[in-house]
């Protein structure tokens, strides 16, 4: 968590898991991890395919299509990877590519749960899967002593099937949350070995 850093223009949030990231739950291991569905099989498939015949920054844009056409189909996730935890919103690994090019995780969402306010160590796509989780950015800036600036930017509101891509670094930085009534549920394919690293991925501001 960076120290000294100033806050401007953002509401606390009531909910649970505002200062700490989720750790990954389940025995990490390479490949499709165990109790996942077909359709999540032909996802990584297609996804791994993009990858493979895609570098630099393209990448991000590139998972996020292979993602459009899977996200929100209600076969993507087996039971298991649905459920959340009433301390904070959950991380289930689904998918640990074995030369660490990239991992596929689904993000659950109970009711008033937040992450930090956090940035990346690696390109992202994420989707939502089900319910209505927000994500809100910061803008960061650095004064001449040091000192970590930031300003809330803009909040939206999401819906199923809805698609974005991470930037690695601080100049992409927010929290999602949830502060609707029910569930939500997003799936995230990162640029990082999680299973070699699984603490790498996130800047963490706090809240
Ligand atoms: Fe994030």
């Amino acid at each position: 968590m960076l120290d000294k850093t100033r806050r401007n223009n953002i509401t606390p949030f009531p909910g649970k898991g505002a200062d700490k990231i989720a750790a990954i739950s389940g025995d990490l291991q390479y490949g499709i991890q165990p109790g996942t569905t077909p359709l999540l099989a032909e996802f990584v498939q297609t996804l791994q395919n993009t990858i493979d015949n895609c570098t630099g920054p393209g990448i991000a844009p590139a998972a996020k299509a292979a993602l459009r056409g899977y996200v929100c189909e209600p076969a993507l996730l087996a039971a298991a990877h649905k459920q959340g935890d009433a301390d904070n919103y959950t991380r289930h690994l689904l998918y640990a590519a074995p030369d660490g090019s990239c991992s596929v995780l689904a993000l659950v969402w109970m009711p008033g749960q937040i992450t930090p306010i956090h940035g990346h160590t690696a390109w992202g796509a994420v989707g939502v899967y089900e319910g209505n989780p927000f994500c809100e950015n910061y803008q960061v800036s650095r004064s001449d002593n040091g000192a970590i600036g930031l300003q809330s930017q803009m909040k939206m509101r999401l819906t199923a099937g809805d698609l974005a891509t991470v930037r690695p670094g601080i100049d992409d930085v927010h929290r999602i949350g949830n502060e609707s009534q029910r569930r939500a549920i997003t799936i995230h394919v990162y640029g990082r070995d999680l299973v070699a690293e699984p603490s790498s991925l996130n800047i963490v501001f706090g809240q």
